[in-house]
């Protein structure tokens, strides 16, 4: 018999299995298949087709689930979209009702989606229990609070319409409600769709909507796989689609919807930093790291799976952890004293075995401590790779396992440096017992969740979603509702096609620029704070208002839109100045655009024969909203979230950094500011390509520009076809967004182009077809202009 003592040392101990007869008695119930849940009734597959679900810890079968066709999902939409008459007709109070039913029904029904999601996924009761299913019914109670405050809190807005929401397998349920409590509140319905791995626990949750009695039609849960998310992606009737998942699936849905007019949200993939400084509580670090990357087998969107060491206590690190690793007990995940469970598929093992492998062939060094695997099933154990190089396939490629690629640093600057150094940024965890550093360091990180001195924090009033290649828009909180909501008034900026024609290149006069370019000058381009000749060496004719030649403007190409993006690049100091100078600069630029009012006046008319009026109107809305912006400059700022105890979230509104924006036709000068005031007031610089047939209201605004202290490259201005030069921008890697304004055409391709680097587009969404109505200004541009990153840090008690 084994003596106490020992046992302390050895820390075996028997297993504490979590019961689950009554989820084998709901399987039991199940066993001739389960079906989709569409307009409040559960119902075959139309094809008759069912796949099987399994337990990736025993490898035995768990249920046959349905396959969707096209059909089922055309069948659920049509339901969707019957119930959105109703369901948004509700008041917010009674839309809440229902959130909070749901959530106390999920309360009630805790240990049993536990147990169905532990044995569904293969990840411990402890965090099913302790995690998941509680973060889930936080997440509808926090919702049913929005539902009732949705009139009051955004006021002018309403739901989107039929959302098609496509989820992974990582965190079913907790997805699931990412998804669908912020969709419902607003007063949208959805069609979803849960991983064909782990569609159990969404079944069980379309029961509780059954129980609450939630109106049919409402909510519609569609089982099956890819070819069923297909369906989803292209159903003509979905007004938004909402994705988590792979970034490759993620890059083919947007060029899928690219052009639709479908509202898209992306949370995809990530390759996140965890960065301990020598000043750090190396222990607590250490039991970060396992949180980090041991957390649901390191399945997790945000693991910290890139471990950034400073370099004297890197070995000290890399010790504790290979101790502490040595103490992880993997095993049936259904026993209550297992610290990772299974991994959710053999394709998902097959995966990580095969990274594993390169990251060895690619000569670092691995460390497994293995207490011994269970036998039987899908586990992998906990892995730490040492001498790791920056540029190998392990430190960049999401591996999606329980492996840890660890690296040095010398100093904060290349920790940042090695921590941005990554198509993703999703999340990012800092260590340090110095604030000063902690937070110099959450502001340089692009990133959007930063937890400093803390790792996987997850709550309901904070927004979560990634930079770059992460994907865009947040779930969670304020921001998470907004992905909801358009605006009541949306009339969509009526697609503006006389444009599309081809612009005729002539070659550019070789004379100066001075005062307003008659005729026979041409205007160049702007570019660095300068005036740039096109590099094609040609301009074409710019036509007055009743088709007369009135002047030439430089006919930018490819290599112009380059040189611009560079200059932008160089203009990063901007997003640093304070929001105090920014808003000082945008004064002066309308004081300058008001004491030359008339001669815009002047050009408007000449340019598009718009009435005097008319044109003294645009160019006081554009000094009015020049103003406006300023104003905002420093105050639309973020917020301070309440999260978790002992814990704040700064929500901070950050500039994207380069914006490329595409100019409509209509008020060629109004468009330009409307555009460009509200993104360089966040911080951004622009790369701006005002209206192809009435250039040279902006052109003409180079010299409000130049004296009005606007730093050299912050706002750069490209003539030229704005579809060819639409493209260029939106294939960009380095334009970090894009704001579209121009044929529906031309907002396919840019969409389309824009998958690359995953750049979020606004595209002829949501404003009125007139430029001088009040909401073609406001909050919305801001908020489109910023992307916001979340710090959690310690606070209180
Ligand atoms: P996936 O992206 O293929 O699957 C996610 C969801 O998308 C599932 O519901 C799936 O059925 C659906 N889907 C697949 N193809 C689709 C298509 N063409 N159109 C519409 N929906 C489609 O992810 P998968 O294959 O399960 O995992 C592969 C890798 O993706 C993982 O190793 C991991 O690196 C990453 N991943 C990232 C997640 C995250 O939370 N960021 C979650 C799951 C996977």
């Amino acid at each position: 018999m084994a003596l106490v003592k020992d046992i302390l040392v050895s820390m075996d101990y028997g297993p504490a299995p979590e019961a689950n007869e009554p989820v084998v008695g709901w399987l039991d119930l199940h066993k001739d298949g389960f079906n989709h849940f569409i307009d409040g009734k559960f119902v075959a597959p139309s094809e008759g087709k069912r796949f099987p679900v399994f337990n990736p810890a025993h490898e035995t079968e768990l249920a046959q689930v349905a396959q969707g066709s096209a059909a089922d999902v055309d069948k659920a939409v049509k339901a969707a979209r019957k119930a959105f008459k109703s369901w948004s007709a509700l008041s917010g109070h009674e839309r809440a009702v229902y959130l909070y039913a749901i959530a106390r029904h999920i309360q009630k029904r805790e240990r049993f989606l536990s147990v169905l999601e532990t044995m569904d996924n293969g990840k411990p009761i402890r965090e099913t229990r302790d995690i998941d299913i509680p973060l889930v019914a936080r997440h509808f109670y926090h919702h049913a609070g929005w539902a009732e405050l949705v009139e009051s809190e955004f006021p002018g807005e309403g739901p989107v319409g039929v959302c098609g929401q496509i989820i992974p397998w990582n965190f079913p349920l907790l997805m699931l409600a990412w998804k669908i409590a912020p969709a419902l509140a607003a007063g949208n319905t959805v069609v979803l769709k849960p991983a064909e791995y782990t569609p159990l626990t969404a079944l069980a949750f379309a029961e509780i909507c059954r129980e609450v009695g939630l109106p049919a039609g409402v909510v519609n849960i569609v089982t099956g796989d890819g070819v069923t998310g297909n369906a989803i992606v292209e159903h003509a009737d979905i007004d938004k689609i909402a994705f988590t998942g792979s970034t490759e699936v993620g890059r083919i849905i947007r060029e899928k919807t690219a052009g639709t007019g479908k509202k898209l949200s992306l949370e995809l993939g990530g390759k996140s930093p965890f960065i301990v400084f020598e000043d750090a509580d190396l222990d607590g670090a250490v039991e970060g790291v396992v949180d980090a990357i041991w957390f649901n087998q390191g399945q997790v969107c945000c693991a910290g799976s890139r471990l950034l060491v400073q370099e004297g206590v890197a070995e000290a690190v890399y010790a504790k952890l290979r101790a502490r690793m040595a103490n992880l007990r993997v095993g049936d995940p259904l026993d209550k004293s297992v610290d990772m469970g299974a991994i959710v598929d053999p394709v998902q093992l097959k995966r990580i075995k095969e990274l594993v492998a390169k990251g060895e062939a690619e000569g670092a060094t691995l460390f497994q401590a293995n207490k011994g695997l269970p036998a039987k099933g899908c586990f992998f154990p906990p892995s730490l790779f040492t001498n790791v190089a920056p540029a190998s396939t392990i430190a960049e490629v999401e591996i999606f396992g329980p492996v840890l690629a660890a690296m040095t640093f010398r100093t904060p600057d290349e920790a940042v440096a090695i921590a941005n150094n990554s198509r993703y940024g999703l999340a990012a965890s800092v260590w340090s017992e110095n604030i000063n550093l902690s937070l110099d360091v959450a502001a340089k990180l692009k990133a959007g969740v930063v937890w400093i001195n803390g790792t996987n924090m997850f709550d309901a009033a904070a927004g979560f979603g990634g930079y770059r290649e992460s994907g865009y828009g947040r779930e969670g909180g304020r921001e998470g509702m907004a992905e909801y909501l358009k605006p009541v008034t949306d009339k969509s900026l009526k697609a503006d096609e006389k444009v599309a024609a081809k612009l005729s290149p002539l070659p550019v006069a070789d004379e100066e620029i001075s005062g307003l370019p008659s005729i026979d000058r041409t205007a160049k381009l702007y570019v660095g704070g300068k005036q740039a000749r096109p590099d094609s060496g040609y301009s074409y004719t710019v036509l007055g208002p009743k088709g007369q030649p009135i002047s030439q403007a430089g006919l930018g190409n490819r290599k112009d839109i380059r040189n611009a993006v560079e200059a932008a690049g160089k203009a990063g100091s901007w997003g640093g100045a304070t929001a105090h100078n920014r808003a000082q600069v945008l004064y002066y630029v309308a004081e300058n655009l008001s004491s030359r009012a008339k001669e815009f006046e002047a050009r408007i008319v000449a340019m598009t024969g718009a009435s005097a009026k008319a044109a003294a109107e645009e160019v006081a809305v554009s000094i009015r909203r020049t103003f406006w912006y300023a104003a905002q400059a420093d105050k639309f700022d973020g917020a301070v979230h309440s999260t978790k105890s002992r814990h704040v979230t700064l929500a901070m509104n950050e500039p994207f950094g380069t914006m490329g924006i595409l100019c409509p036709d209509e008020a060629p000068l109004l468009g330009f500011v409307s555009l460009v005031m509200p993104a360089i007031a966040m911080g951004n610089r622009v790369v701006i390509v005002p209206s192809s047939s009435h250039p040279l209201a902006a052109t003409d605004f180079y010299q409000i520009l130049d004296t009005s202290d606007v730093p050299a490259g912050v706002v750069n201005i490209v003539t030229g076809e704005r579809d060819v030069l639409a493209k260029t921008l939106a294939e960009h890697d380095d334009v970090a967004a894009l704001w579209y304004f121009g044929s529906k055409a031309g907002s396919a391709l840019v969409e389309k182009a824009s998958s690359g680097n995953l750049k979020p587009v606004w595209a002829n969404q949501g404003i009125p077809r007139r430029w001088t109505e009040n909401s073609a200004q406001g909050r919305e541009f801001l908020r489109r202009a910023t992307q916001v990153k979340n710090i959690w840090v310690p606070y209180g008690e």
